[in-house]
């Protein structure tokens, strides 16, 4: 059994910046065939508040010849409370409406697959309340099933002890939740993206794969000293154990976000400011 696991993809047809890697990361998830493709997030470039950027991405995925699941990414549905686009009833909906659920449970044979929308985790909202029930209720009820699971944000960037870690990872609390969680059902595998960095740690009581973009990489910018700034996708090959692969893709034009930054992702205007 052979999963691609893609993500932060960036698509959209009003910024089309990182529109041209898209073509080759197809061709090459055709040349290998894979039994399942699961997109891990940051599906687009601003879909959490341009619907088009969801509608144009939902017409790309069609490309993909395999059976394909996505989770929502920050770019997608917003983030937790507090940030500059937090994310809401209109947000969710908006994805749910145009991509599909953005929490899932997908049984292949002997594994059962379970898709988060991290976005909420930490939000101390109803939603993120019935995403723990029913994630709980997915776990018991799995039936000797071997889990993976697949989310945008990763647990942890340095440590699964590790405080606040703001932008990148989970908030503390619900990170140690879901970490005792996930280690009392025997989750094999947690994917995620989000840091456009690929990394493979095998330190937690499973194994975590931060996701490389398909879309791009992040420079000097910002300051992260784990994982390699690498373009391309990751392979995930189910059997006796779980085998994961950084796979990176030469066919991608490295695109460095910093160079476009102010195209992009422009920072907000200041309120009151004249314009
Ligand atoms: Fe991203
Ligand atoms: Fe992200």
């Amino acid at each position: 059994m052979k999963i691609i696991q893609i993500t932060d993809t960036h698509l959209s047809s009003l910024k089309p910046q990182f529109e041209e890697n898209w073509k080759p990361l197809v061709a090459w998830i055709d040349s290998l065939g894979p039994d399942l493709v699961v997109h891990t997030g940051d599906l687009t470039v601003d879909g959490a508040d341009f619907e088009e950027d969801l509608v144009h991405s939902r017409e790309l995925l069609r490309d993909l010849q395999y059976p394909t699941l996505c989770v929502p990414g920050n770019h997608d549905v917003g983030d937790v409370p507090g940030t500059r686009q937090p994310i809401d009833g209109e947000r969710l909906s908006r994805w749910r409406r145009i991509i599909g659920p953005d929490r899932w449970a997908h049984d292949l044979g002997e594994w059962r697959l379970i898709g988060l929308n991290s976005l909420i985790i930490g939000s101390g909202s109803s939603e993120e309340d019935e995403q723990l029930a029913w994630l709980e209720n997915t776990l018991r009820t799995r039936e000797g099933r071997r889990v993976l699971v697949f989310k945008h944000k990763p647990l942890f960037i340095e440590d699964p002890d590790e405080g606040e870690s703001g932008y990148w990872g989970l908030r503390p609390e619900p990170r140690l939740q879901l970490l005792a969680l996930f280690a009392a059902n025997g989750v094999e595998l947690v994917a995620s993206g989000h840091l456009h960095r690929a990394r493979i740690v095998d330190r937690a009581p499973f194994r975590c794969v931060w996701g490389l973009s398909s879309g791009f990489v992040v420079g000097p910018m910002v300051h992260m000293p784990y994982g390699d700034a690498l373009l391309g996708a990751a392979v995930h090959t189910l059997g006796a154990t779980v085998e994961s692969r950084i796979v990176p893709l030469d066919t991608l034009r490295p695109i460095v976000l910093d160079d476009v930054l102010h195209e992009v992702y422009p920072p907000a205007p200041v309120k009151g400011a004249l314009s």
